[in-house]
């Protein structure tokens, strides 16, 4: 097993649900812990014995740092280690370790093991004693134990293994962008993958119109590239990270915003998976809270934040108040010059989409619509990849259905 580097790649492990990454690893665990603490009791520390003690000890080491370094980057994969049995094993290695501690007196080596310069992984190490050795073994399952509870992880956790099903809405679904030039799948997880039933919680699943203006997004670079960008109700956020990723480093940035605040934790959580955090930020955004006739910024919580050059938004209207609030949020939100681009189901899938446009005219916006077929977003396209399948694990999604275009610019 290649040993993953950052969250993306773990994240991308845990999608493999027939090979479920968490039990992998603790598979890993049982085949150096076993020799560890069969082995152990029986060392005599002489000159000969202490490589096969250091050996012995940093296999051990080694699974249980990528344990604690894997686990700390990702709440996920502690909740999957724990209910797939994890804690049962690092309490059962806890429990030789202190009976042995016990056995050998450990208080007298305390000042030994604090002045220790050299750490054990380091190849050249070698331990002086069994007593070391435990400890450190035992030092290694607590600091696991510490990230279970961190992350609200109960330890040890009770044995309860996931279904199949349950991993499944668990894992991120992977939205590859474009082939050419090749690049890591965006990974989404969504709070939940079943369909929400209120405008309060929709935002915890994906929507096809995401799926469509990143694709349009994707497809048109360069209205994004060194601009400051702002996702309305971005939900998922797999539009507004697609940006991201055209935006790049290039100096452009982009905030998506949200009024949900589990909404906007687990906005967070993609962003740091997708690794776009230098690029991509969150902040609360309700468009109810906007006036409409701002000249210097969108508000906050008292606070006013700055317009931007552009503005996306995708499946955001639900009823007719929300396409006179979201008008309203825009006015505020965009600079004079700016543009914005939202899409959304037609008044066939989505109710008061139909008077958007009409708000938009209101409040001194430009707006062109038109009707489209996701064909005509994805064909033809670089970003064909995101495809017509990604559309139908989307909530809302009905095959053939229509969506409006906006198009909306401020002078
Ligand atoms: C149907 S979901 C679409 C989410 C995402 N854009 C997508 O297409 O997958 C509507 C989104 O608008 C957000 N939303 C609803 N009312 C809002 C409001 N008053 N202010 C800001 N966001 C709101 C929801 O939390 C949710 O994320």
């Amino acid at each position: 097993m290649v040993a993953p580097e950052s969250p993306h790649q773990v994240a991308i492990l845990r999608r493999d649900i027939d090979d479920p990454y968490s039990l992998r690893l603790i598979e890993q665990l049982l085949s150096s812990a076993e020799p560890f603490t069969l082995r152990l009791p029986s060392i005599t520390p002489t000159a000969q014995n202490l490589d096969s003690l250091t050996n012995l000890t940093r296999n051990l080491l080694l699974i249980l740092e990528k344990i604690r370094v894997e686990s700390s980057s990702s709440p996920e994969l502690t909740f999957e280690l724990a209910v797939d049995g994890l804690h049962t094993q690092l309490s059962k290695i806890s429990r030789v370790c202190s009976r042995l501690e016990e056995e050998l007196g450990r208080d007298e080596n305390d000042d030994e093991e604090v002045e220790r310069t050299m750490s054990p992984l380091d190849p050249s190490y070698v331990y002086p004693n069994v007593l070391d050795a435990v400890i450190d073994v035992n030092e290694a399952v607590f600091s696991i134990a510490a990230i279970a509870t961190q992350y609200k992880v109960k330890f040890p956790s009770p044995l309860s293994p996931l279904t199949i099903e349950e991993r499944q809405a668990r894992a991120p679904m992977s939205y590859q962008l474009a082939s050419s030039p090749p690049s890591p799948p965006l990974l989404i997880s969504q709070v939940s993958n079943l369909r929400q039933g209120s405008q309060d919680d929709v935002g915890f699943v994906m929507w096809p119109s995401a799926v469509l203006l990143a694709a349009f997004c994707l497809n048109n670079p360069d209205i994004f590239r060194c601009r400051s960008v702002l996702e309305l109700g971005a939900g998922c956020g797999l539009t507004g990270q697609a940006v991201g990723r055209i935006v790049g480093n290039g100096g452009g940035s982009v905030i998506l915003t949200d009024f949900n605040l589990t909404t906007l934790d687990n906005l967070r959580r993609n962003i740091e998976i997708n690794e776009l955090s230098d690029v991509v930020s969150t902040k609360r955004l309700d468009f109810y809270e906007q006036s409409g006739d701002s000249s210097d910024g969108w508000v906050e919580d008292g606070v006013k934040y700055e317009q931007v050059d552009v503005i996306i938004a995708a499946d955001v209207i639900c009823k007719d108040e929300d396409a006179v609030a979201c008008s309203k949020a825009i006015f505020d939100a965009l600079k004079p010059g700016g543009v914005c681009h939202v899409i959304s189901g037609t008044g066939q899938h989505r109710y008061g989409v139909d008077i958007f446009q009409g708000e938009c005219i209101k409040r001194g916006l430009a707006c062109e619509s038109v009707v489209v077929t996701a064909e005509d977003i994805l064909v033809g396209g670089e970003a064909l990849e995101l495809g017509l399948c990604s559309l139908q694990t989307c909530a809302g999604f009905v095959p053939s259905m229509t969506f409006w275009k906006h198009v909306i610019t401020k002078s």
